[in-house]
């Protein structure tokens, strides 16, 4: 049987997806107070995943396919004709697509994909800005049934070298802007068959580079999607930590159950809503929030191609009426910097709920938004590992400003006592493992997955307080990785990179307060014999970082230092710059300095 068989007779009973609106109809009166909505607790008790299986119309067994279920099942639902993406760039160019769109443009790029020989479970590349064909490059990828592997087009060559060679990535689509970078690492990528570019002519190209214009090509009407299982691998995201280069974590299929029910209840929505995630699909949120979340929920979304300015963002949610808005702490504090005399200049009165993710959203952003929006920012916590929001504060939920709130239903979070593993009253968080979006490992490396956990619990790296309510509080990361608004930003790969100049003898990456990043990189390095520290050579290696890696991972100050803090082993222990740089104590170092 193929997947329509299997999935079709079930689906069209989906009890999520009862609407069938068209371009431009709005549904009055669609707008229910909250108290219409089951409360936390009432959807907490018998919670179980189930329900989401149902209203996707899965059973257990069935072929289940994110390519399909985001664009050809909302066809079949009636909402063919309905917007899925309102697209807009920093010129103000604008595009237009249906779920219908979605699905011949996604079968379309699934048929190149198959004709140019690439298998089911290869690694295909997204390496775009943010353009209607990453968007529906994603499902296409997913549809012939290989992994989609985005990486933020910011990436310099060797931020994405290292990533592709991990990952043996077979393929990679690119737009004429970052061929440069592809071009510069290719030798060094064997795997690295096919490099499409979405937006220049097959004459102005290389050997092993096609062109492939998602709108110009003939359309597929009809392609054979790939019958993915529940355990079969969709998205590859790299996500840094304390030790070695990234890593891939590995999403499988029936990640769709979770981010389908996760973005309906947290992110509330309802069918005629138009969502705008601000961001980017080469980080998680983009994804399982601005890819998979609101078209698995047939919802309209909004997409801005364009960097953070306050002006034209409140413009953006008044031209198109906005209504659900998922932003992060650094963004929202940007915005307070900018103040509400712009925000009066625009009519933002459609917005209905907002959501924050990605840092510790301080609770002056939260009274903010509500005295500037007469809504509150939401917090939501989670990570690349758990592929959906785990810990929430759900709507209609009483929000206590700079609580993260309470888990998601079918989530059994925690904190435990470092030394001993037991529940405590803070300490690290902990998810009892088994929910649907859960990764199933580290790309190539079992033992850095397999150390993520303890006692049967699964380790976020992040430490917490709970209150007397069951509200989670965040305290701060467990490890040395560098939060910087929002990013991830590994220490080990920004030595690594380091190391690439001339002058560096030795270095340390370390976390350093800031008003609005709440983190900055900064390094501490040891100078060559023959070098001297200068200011120029502090631009230089900034630079050097940032072209090779990513603006954000370039560090913001180089302190040059004499000698670095090492254990005796000789290991540097950045723990002590980084107190430093927060004026925290240093605290019991022997154990370490033993290593
Ligand atoms: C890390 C995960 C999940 C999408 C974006 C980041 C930090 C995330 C919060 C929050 C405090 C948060 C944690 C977490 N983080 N959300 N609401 N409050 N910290 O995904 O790149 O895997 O980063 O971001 O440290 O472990 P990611």
């Amino acid at each position: 049987m193929d997947l329509f068989t299997l999935v079709l007779p079930f689906s069209k009973c989906a009890a999520g997806l009862v609407v069938s609106l068209r371009i431009g109809e709005r549904t009055p009166g669609e707008d229910k107070p909250m108290s219409d909505r089951p409360s936390y607790e009432q959807l907490n008790t018998n919670f179980n995943w189930v329900i989401a299986e149902r209203e996707l119309g899965y059973r257990p067994g069935d072929v289940i396919n994110i390519g399909w279920m985001c664009s050809d099942r909302l066809c079949q639902l009636g909402l063919a004709e309905k917007l899925a993406l309102l697209w807009e760039d920093y010129q103000g160019n604008q595009k237009r697509f249906t779920y219908n769109d979605l699905r011949v443009y996604s079968n379309t790029i699934a048929h190149f994909l198959a004709r140019l020989g690439i298998l089911p479970g290869e690694r295909v590349c997204l390496f775009l800005d943010r353009v209607p064909e990453l968007y529906i490059g994603f499902l296409g990828i997913l549809k012939m049934g290989a992994v989609a592997q985005p990486l933020f087009s910011a990436f310099g060559d060797e931020s994405l070298c290292v990533r592709l060679k991990d990952a043996g990535t077979s393929a990679i689509v690119t737009q004429k802007k970052h061929l440069h970078k592809v071009r510069k690492i290719r030798e060094q990528l064997p795997n690295l068959r096919h490099c499409i570019v979405v937006d220049v002519p097959q004459a102005s190209l290389q050997e092993r580079e096609t062109a492939f214009a998602m709108e110009q090509v003939p359309p597929v009407e009809h392609f054979p999607i790939y019958p993915t299982k529940a355990e079969s691998p969709s998205v590859l995201h790299y996500t840094s930590g304390t030790t070695g280069q990234p890593k891939g974590a590995q999403h499988v299929h029936y990640s769709i159950v979770a981010q389908y029910l996760t973005a309906k209840w947290v992110l509330d929505f309802r069918p005629d809503d138009i969502y705008w995630c601000n961001a980017d699909p080469g980080w998680v949120t983009g994804t399982s929030y601005g890819i998979i979340g609101p078209w698995a929920n047939g919802i309209t979304q909004a997409v801005l191609d364009s960097g953070f300015n306050a002006g034209k963002w409140y413009e953006f949610i008044e031209k198109y009426r906005v209504t659900v808005w998922y932003s992060a702490p650094t963004a929202i504090r940007l915005l307070m910097k900018e103040g509400a005399e712009i925000i009066r200049k625009h009519d933002l009165s459609s917005l209905r709920h907002l959501a924050s993710v990605g840092e510790p959203l301080n609770p002056e952003a939260v009274i903010w938004s509500k005295e500037v929006f007469g809504k509150p920012f939401h917090d939501t916590f989670w990570q690349t590992e758990t592929g959906c929001i785990v810990i929430t504060n759900f709507p209609g939920m009483e929000i206590k400003p700079g609580s993260m709130g309470k888990p998601f239903p079918g989530i059994t979070a925690t904190v435990l006592d470092p030394r001993t593993y037991e529940p405590a009253k803070a300490g690290l968080i902990a998810l009892r493992p088994g929910w649907p979006s859960q990764i199933r490992g580290y790309w190539n490396n079992p033992a850095g997955y397999q150390a993520k956990f303890r006692n049967g619990w699964y380790l976020c790296g992040d430490r917490a307080s709970i209150d007397a309510d069951g509200y989670f509080w965040f305290m701060g990361r467990d490890d040395d990785v560098i939060n910087t608004g929002g990013h991830l930003v590994g220490p080990f790969e920004v030595e690594s990179a380091l190391l690439g100049c001339p002058a560096v003898a030795e270095s340390a990456a370390v976390a350093k307060p800031d008003p609005v990043n709440m983190e900055v990189v900064k390094a501490y390095v040891t100078v060559k014999q023959g070098y001297q520290p200068s200011d120029d050579l502090e631009l230089e290696i900034m630079n050097h970082i940032r072209k090779r890696l990513s603006p954000l991972a370039m560090p913001q100050e180089i302190e040059f230092v004499e000698s670095l803090p090492k254990t005796r082993s000789g290991k540097i222990v950045r723990r002590i710059l980084r107190c430093k740089e927060f004026n925290e104590p240093v605290g019991d170092l022997s154990t370490i300095m033993d290593d």
